[in-house]
Order: structure tokens, then C-alpha cells, then sequence
């Protein structure tokens, strides 16, 4: 069994929806010449809707024998039938109804609608249930079908089918179906299939688009809680796969056109939650020192919302140790963030050191400087506000003392022009640290879409340009996915 999530990017939502729609009509194809009958699993939602759309627009729609699959839904709400918010209706006008006879009527398991005789949610996930019962295979674990796809959006707060953060329904094991009153999302009534249900299919893939998806993507795949992130219980019996977008993506170390490689059946999985990266990094943990600090400095930013971009714990004990390694006592850092990657810093230049670290974000600055002064380093942190370059310039118009050692992990299209100003701040021998440089493996690819590449791309050419600086660049694993850090001297 191999429960690896395995990612999948593509440049925006169009192309997602239509590639998801090849991937689908394909594996139908080849799932039929294995067994018999196919079931799949479908999603509503604006991405959802969007690859049905898709499947009933291809050519290849014709080599799947819609006779032999069975349609499926993850969850509804909970509406009047023919009511158009219903995943059903919705899914019938963009694909069901064009397929006609082709795909018999009672391979169409549609959820419940309110009736008379069904008038509350709970009544329609028992029947739900039973239908679903009725389909299991007499040896199965779970009174479920054989599910070979099952397809489920993510909302921003990450929730799957109809299983919101927070909500008791995510806890529930003892039943296929649940019903949910209370959706934050209109309507409030749903019906759900459960994470037993869900979990039981072979395969499971998520698709998102969106940026506003990215946190809950990133958070996901790292492993967060389910009940705090429900996509992360998203999981396929055999196969995991994450469909997204590069905005989606934004907040994972992969991009458009990368696809993280599959472990094999006797490897173990590298990436995602539970992975070898991550329980490394959880390994190495006692090496790095008391973490309670870090921590809840890390806590306060997720508690702020603010983005999961910090470095890793690992990470940020590398910048203090070479801090004080090196003896820096004059730091500069190009993006504060909640100030986790900061008090890291400030530790390694000691207590004469001081940390001048640069944030676009306000809101994120004041995140920071609250945390910050709660420890016993806030003092020795100058947080400026505002563009980086903006600030770097005027810096160097004031004649500001030069800087011992520099972390840049700010915005990365303009990593070529950071270099430039930051090495105007330094003297020989200062440390240049700049993370994100290799980006899932992205930089390979000249013609990537992605700016954050192409400022990563640039950046590297301007290094080996420059005679002033010195350096290499050290791929990195981790909790943080794969990636890597710059390290730079100027002569
Ligand atoms: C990857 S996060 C920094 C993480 C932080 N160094 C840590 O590890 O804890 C990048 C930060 O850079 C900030 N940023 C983005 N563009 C910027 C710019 N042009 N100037 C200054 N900061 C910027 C973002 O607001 C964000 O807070």
C-alpha cells in the first residue's frame, strides 16, 4: 500500500480542470480493462463542475464504456431535488445528461433530496448508507463500493466533501454517511460521506484552484491535523493525489509542471505528513536545543493566520549556528514573517548582536514584533516596514554600517537585484544566506512560468556573474519539501 500523496501542478485553473478530465477519462479506460463495474466518486464546486465539463467535451469520452461506472457523490446539500445549488443537478447539466443512455439511470447514485419522507439530513445518510451497502462487496471491511476515484474539492478553510474544521463530524467512524446541520459554507444542512468512506477508495484526488487555497494546501501536505485541516485526511487506500494550480501550490515547494515523484512500493515515502523528510526533522529535534520559544513563536503566527513559510526548526537552527560561527554581530534579514527565522538569527549573534530584518507586511511585521518582545531578544530586533529594495536603497544612502551576515527570504522575482543592494551593505568576508533557491527542482526548467522561478533563475546567473561573491548552493529535504539555500561570501 502506498498512502504518498503525490503532487501534481499545472499553470492555472483551466488547465487543471481540462488535465484532470484526461487523467480521469484515462484511468476509466484502464480500470475497465481490469475489473468490472468501475465506481467513481464525484465533487461538486466550481473545479469539480468544471472537469465534468471537460470530460463531456473530450473525444475520449467515447472510449469509456459508461455502461460498466457507477457515479457517486462525496457529499450535498441537503436541498429540494432539481434544486441547482445541488451537486447532482449541477453535475447532471454538465456531464450526466450528455452522456444519455449511455450511462444507465441506476448508476447514478445521487444523495438524497429533502422530501416529506426525508426531511432532515440524518434521515438521508442512512439511506445513503444503505445504497452505498447495497453496492459493497460481501467481503468488505466497510460497507462501501469498491470506490476506484474518488474525486473532492478543498475549500480555503480546508474542508473536504462536507467535513468542516472543527465539526464532530470528522470524528465519526461507526457510520459510511453523516449528516452536517451546520455548514459554515450555505446552506447550512449536508449530507457527507464519513473519513472511513472516504479513506476506503483506492484512489483519491483532491483538486484545487485558487490562491486562496494555498494555505490549506501547504497545511495539508505537511501534515496537519485533520480536525484542524480536514483535507489532510484526504487520503486514498492506494494512491493519494494532490491536482492543483500554481496558485493553489503557491505555499509548497512545488510549481507549475512539477510533478513530485512516486516512492516506489519498498521505499519509504519521502514527503508529506508521517514521511521520512519530516519524521528526520522530527529525529534531529533534541540536537536543535529548548524549542519552546521558537514554538510559540511559531504558534502566534499561525494563530495570526499568517502564511506556513517559516523556515523549519533545523533550518533556523543552521542561521544561528552560523551566526556564531562566523561571529556576526550585525544581521540583516529581507522578510520577517512572523519573526520565527528572526530570533533564531538574534540567538546567533549573542547578546551585543543586533537583527535588522525587513517586512513588507505591517500586519506581519506587528505579528512579529509582538512575538519578539515576549523573549528576551525583542530589544535587539529593528524591524523596518515596507519594500525591501525600497528600504535596502535607502540603507545605502544613509551609509549604513555593513552588515556581518544577511538572510534574504523575502519575495523571490527580485532575489538578482536583492543580491545587488545586499552586497553594497556588506564587507568581505560577510555571510549572504538565501533561501528557496532550488524550488522543488523548478529552477531546471528555463521556460517556467512561475516569476518566483525565473527571480530564483536569475538569481543564480547573477551569483556566478558577480566576482565579488563566493558560494554554492545546498539542496535541502524536510519537513519543508524539497528545496535549497544559497550560501554566499564576499571576498
Ligand atoms: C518566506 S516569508 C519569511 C519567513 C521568515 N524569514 C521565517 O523563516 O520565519 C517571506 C516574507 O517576506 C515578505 N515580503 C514579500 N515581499 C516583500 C518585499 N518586497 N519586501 C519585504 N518583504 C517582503 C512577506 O510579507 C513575508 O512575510
Amino acid at each position: 500500500m502506498n498512502r504518498a500523496p503525490h503532487v501534481v501542478v499545472h499553470p492555472d485553473a483551466d488547465v487543471l480542470a481540462e488535465a484532470t478530465a484526461a487523467r480521469l477519462l484515462t484511468r476509466l479506460v484502464d480500470l475497465q480493462s481490469d475489473h468490472s463495474p468501475v465506481h467513481v466518486v464525484l465533487t461538486g464546486g466550481t473545479v469539480g463542475i468544471a472537469v465534468l465539463r471537460a470530460v463531456a467535451a473530450s473525444p475520449v469520452r467515447g472510449a469509456v464504456d459508461w455502461s460498466d461506472v457507477h457515479v457517486w457523490w462525496g457529499d450535498e446539500r441537503f436541498l429540494p431535488d432539481g434544486d441547482p445549488d445541488r451537486n447532482e443537478v449541477q453535475a447532471r447539466e454538465a456531464l450526466l445528461d450528455a452522456l444519455g443512455d449511455a450511462l444507465p439511470a441506476d448508476h447514478v447514485h445521487a444523495m438524497p433530496a429533502r422530501t416529506a419522507q426525508v426531511p432532515d439530513t440524518d434521515a438521508a445518510a442512512r439511506l445513503y448508507a444503505a445504497e452505498l451497502a447495497r453496492h459493497a462487496p460481501a467481503d468488505a471491511d466497510l460497507a462501501v463500493p469498491s470506490f476506484d476515484v474518488l474525486l473532492l474539492g478543498m475549500g480555503p478553510d480546508g474542508h473536504v466533501a462536507s467535513l468542516f474544521p472543527g465539526h464532530a463530524t470528522l470524528s465519526v467512524s461507526d457510520r459510511t454517511v453523516v449528516g452536517e446541520d451546520d455548514s459554515p459554507k450555505p446552506p447550512p444542512p449536508r449530507v457527507s460521506l464519513t473519513f472511513p468512506a472516504i479513506q476506503a477508495a483506492a484512489e483519491v484526488w483532491v483538486v484545487a484552484a485558487g490562491d486562496g487555497k494555498a494555505d490549506a494546501v501547504a497545511a495539508a501536505l505537511r501534515g496537519a491535523p485533520s480536525t484542524e485541516v480536514p483535507a489532510a485526511g484526504a487520503v486514498g487506500a492506494v494512491r493519494t493525489l494532490w491536482l492543483l494550480d500554481v496558485a493553489a501550490a503557491s505555499h509548497v515547494a512545488v510549481d507549475a509542471g512539477e510533478t513530485r515523484s512516486e516512492p516506489g512500493p519498498a521505499r519509504r515515502q519521502t514527503e508529506g505528513p508521517g514521511s521520512t523528510w519530516a519524521e528526520v526533522d522530527e529525529l534531529v529535534a533534541p540536537l536543535l536545543g529548548d524549542l519552546t520559544v521558537p514554538d510559540s513563536i511559531a504558534s502566534a503566527a499561525t494563530a495570526a493566520a499568517l502564511p506556513d513559510i517559516a523556515v523549519s526548526a533545523p533550518q533556523g537552527r543552521l542561521l544561528e549556528l552560523l551566526t556564531r560561527a562566523t561571529g556576526a554581530r550585525r544581521v540583516l534579514e529581507l522578510g520577517t514573517l512572523g519573526g520565527y527565522s528572526t530570533w533564531w538569527l538574534a540567538r546567533g549573534a549573542g547578546p551585543e548582536g543586533v537583527v535588522v530584518s525587513l517586512e513588507l507586511s505591517a500586519d506581519h511585521a506587528a505579528v512579529a514584533r509582538r512575538s519578539l518582545d515576549a523573549t528576551d531578544i525583542g530589544h535587539r530586533v529593528q524591524i523596518e516596514i515596507g519594500p525591501a529594495t525600497a528600504t535596502l536603497e535607502r540603507m545605502i544612502h544613509e551609509g549604513t554600517e555593513a552588515f556581518d551576515l544577511v538572510f534574504v527570504d523575502a519575495d523571490k522575482q527580485s532575489l538578482a537585484r536583492y543580491l545587488d543592494l545586499v552586497v553594497a551593505l556588506s564587507r568581505p568576508g560577510t555571510v549572504i544566506v538565501v533561501d528557496n533557491v532550488v524550488r522543488g527542482g523548478a529552477v531546471l526548467e528555463a521556460d517556467h512560468p512561475d516569476a518566483r522561478v525565473q527571480g530564483t533563475r536569475q538569481f543564480l546567473e547573477r551569483v556566478a556573474q558577480r566576482a565579488d561573491v563566493e558560494g554554492t548552493v545546498i539542496q535541502t529535504v524536510g519537513r519543508k519539501g524539497y528545496d535549497g539555500m544559497a550560501i554566499l561570501v564576499v571576498r
